[in-house]
């Protein structure tokens, strides 16, 4: 008998999104608090953010997602036997956003967890789950990315209101053997990292435990744009030295949207040619740890990333957390 798995690789089988039909753009926002269009584009990039509906929460934000996730791989739900969640706004404080998305889909066996890292939450779940498939312990993963930041924002506060908006996006990657060549298809590598003495930039003041509320999203805007440029490219360069690959070899950068001047910013630190940036924030504001795949989903559907590609994927995110991963699409 043996234990030990042949080599493997987490490959991506399919993307979707999907976005709540309600849209608010900035002029509709510059009637609730004193802002304008033009302070929010030049600032952030942001046009426009979708709001989910009353009743509409995460977890059906993140089983449409993953239906167009599923039928961009050609799969059904039963094919789907690991559920990895990113998500700061839950349903419920418990069950899981995972298992009720599970539920919904139909799915009775396998596993559905969540994972919290705030905005660096898919790339968390995604090297979560990469890891599951490479030990051999499950086939294929359901990574989600699905937020309602809407129902955490103190809609009179016009420095945090304007940034955030609610959506999902969602990721099929499947175990599948690997000469462990860099020019083989699937997750090359992953890189996560946090630092918890941050707390204070950017957080949200309500919890469970501590409260017992929901709370609101308090955020130093500047602090967190400043670690966001400075600090967070490391875990890029990482996923750089572990493979020998460089900026040059990259065919796109698909970094969290939170705004377009970190995208730029953090693109030309890393030496990354605008061409390669993937940018949607103008479309969704920031929608947390829905950002990264909704962004992938828009890329792959217009024909921007083709099988083969090598894709960086980047995120930051309250903690503070920061990650990268690195996909040979
Ligand atoms: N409309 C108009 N004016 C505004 C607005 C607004 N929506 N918000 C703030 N202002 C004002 C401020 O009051 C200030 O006025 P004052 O000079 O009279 O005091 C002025 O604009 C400048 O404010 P700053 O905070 O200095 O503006 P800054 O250029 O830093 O931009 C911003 C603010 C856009 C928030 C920027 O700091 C930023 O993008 N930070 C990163 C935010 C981010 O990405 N967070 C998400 C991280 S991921 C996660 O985990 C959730």
């Amino acid at each position: 008998m043996t234990i030990s798995t042949p080599q493997l690789r987490a490959v991506v089988l399919g993307v979707g999104a999907y976005l709540p039909e309600k849209t608010l753009t900035n002029e509709e926002l510059a009637k609730l608090v004193d802002t304008s269009d033009e302070w929010i584009v030049q600032r952030t990039g942001i046009k426009e953010r979708h709001i989910a509906a009353e009743g509409e929460t995460t977890s059906m934000l993140g089983e449409k997602a993953a239906r167009a996730a599923l039928a961009n791989a050609g799969l059904s739900a039963n094919d789907i036997d690991l559920i990895v969640v990113g998500t700061s706004t839950p349903d419920w404080t418990f069950p899981s956003t995972a298992t009720q998305i599970q539920a919904a889909l139909g799915i009775a066996h396998g596993v559905a967890f969540d994972l919290q890292a705030v905005c660096s939450g898919f790339v968390f779940a995604l090297a979560t789950a990469e890891k599951f498939l490479r030990s051999g312990s499950h086939k294929r993963a359901l990574v989600i990315g699905a937020e309602t930041f809407s129902r955490i924002i103190d809609w009179t506060d016009r420095t945090t209101c304007v940034l955030f908006g609610d959506g999902a996006g969602a990721m099929i990657i499947e175990a599948q053997p690997s000469q462990g060549g860099i020019d083989e298809r699937g997750v090359l590598t992953t890189h996560l990292r946090s630092d918890g003495r941050h707390r204070a930039k950017l957080h949200v003041d309500g919890g469970p435990s501590a409260t017992q509320t929901v709370g609101h999203l308090r955020m130093e805007g500047k602090e967190v744009f400043r670690f966001a440029v400075g600090q967070v490219t490391d875990v890029v360069k990482d996923a750089f030295a572990v493979t020998g690959l460089t900026a040059e070899d990259l065919d796109w950068f698909v970094p969290h949207q939170a705004n377009r001047r970190i995208i730029d910013m953090s693109a030309q630190k890393l030496g990354i040619a605008p061409q390669k940036i993937i940018a949607t924030v103008h479309l969704h504001g920031n929608t947390s740890a829905a950002s990264v795949p909704l962004a992938l989903a828009v890329a792959a559907a217009d024909g921007r990333i083709k099988q083969g590609d090598l894709v960086m994927l980047e995120a930051v995110g309250g903690g503070f957390t920061w990650g990268s991963a690195l996909i040979r699409w």
